[in-house]
């Protein structure tokens, strides 16, 4: 903490004379999410504040698909990412020719895309999801078959929570796919009333051993919600238990976790450094931009 201080001031002051706003992925590390955001959240409450926020600048805590979503819903305001080689295995999965390819195969099929996924991917889709919406997403088209890209184990979750076919792609988290049921229930055997609480990028057999399952923010709040004493294995990124950790004295948080190595390259001298340099800012191709959004807004305004 006292090596952070001097950054939090330094970000803090010049924060205000920019005229800027931090939002940060609930991965950002403890000294960003709790002493320099200004709004912290799972994908969607992200997106959400974007959409909204009325500063002039936006700063990504978080990768780079987030802040080009930021920038495709606030396209007036400068989008700037701390590190713009922040990516995620998710989004270099799927490219916008590969969804033009897929709706050729399967025409009429709707198309879902995890806004896990480029701006211009975004702009070849029907609706954008996240994992805190997937499921109503997919069955807002009241159809019996939805292609839902690009994890391959988000789009077998939904599978398992609808009654709707999903077709998918190869996608995976390189975070979330090292997990194995067979990790998790050896804790379980150790400590029978241990809560294990996963993300859905997760296989399935780390979900059929976990007793919740829910996005970052979903399962912020069933920690939050567990009585004190209660012992969790948080099957996520490793800075969401030290995050949640100061609003949950109670629990004790058991590892494992595994580090995203993209969000880890978001750091307090980086944010300085943006807010200084007013560095690196996100530009996205206006007829991208426009169509992107249509899929994004599209989710933002389904009723979850
Ligand atoms: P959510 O915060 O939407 O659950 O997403 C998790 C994630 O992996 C973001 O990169
Ligand atoms: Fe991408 Fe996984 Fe990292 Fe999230 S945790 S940014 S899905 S690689």
């Amino acid at each position: 903490w006292p090596f952070h201080a001097p950054y939090v001031k330094a970000i803090n002051d010049l924060k205000k004379v920019r005229g800027a706003v931090i939002l940060a992925h609930n991965y950002m590390t403890p000294e960003i999410f709790h002493c320099v955001a200004d709004i912290v959240g799972d994908s969607l409450q992200l997106a959400r504040e974007a959409a909204k926020t009325d500063a002039k600048i936006i700063v990504q805590g978080g990768v780079h698909f987030m802040a080009e979503t930021s920038k495709v819903l606030a396209p007036d305001k400068t989008v700037l990412i701390p590190d713009g080689a922040a990516g995620c295995s998710l989004a270099a999965s799927i490219t916008g020719a590969d969804v033009r390819l897929i709706r050729k195969r399967y025409p009429g099929v709707p198309i879902v895309a995890y806004v896990n996924t480029s701006a211009e991917v975004k702009a070849e889709v029907d609706v954008c999801c996240t994992s805190s919406n997937a499921i109503e997403v997919v069955e807002s088209f009241g159809v019996d078959r939805v292609i839902c890209l690009p994890d391959q184990y988000l789009a077998r979750w939904v599978a398992a929570n609808s009654k709707v076919k999903i077709l998918t792609w190869k996608g995976s988290c390189e975070v979330h796919e090292r997990f194995t049921g067979a990790e998790l229930e050896a804790y379980r055997a150790a400590d029978p009333g241990i809560q294990i609480i996963a993300h859905p990028e997760c296989p399935p057999d780390v979900i059929a051993a976990a007793d919740f399952t829910g996005s970052t923010a979903k399962m912020i709040d069933f920690t939050r919600a567990l009585p004190v004493g209660s012992r969790v294995v948080l099957v996520t990124e490793c800075s969401m238990a030290d995050n949640v950790a100061t609003e949950a004295p109670g629990v004790t948080f058991v590892r494992p976790c595994n580090l995203c190595p993209h969000m880890k390259r978001i750091t307090l001298p980086k944010i300085l450094d943006s807010l200084l340099n007013l560095t690196q800012e996100v530009v996205v191709d206006p007829a991208v931009a426009a169509a992107a959004r249509r899929s994004v807004e599209r989710m933002i305004h389904l009723k979850n």
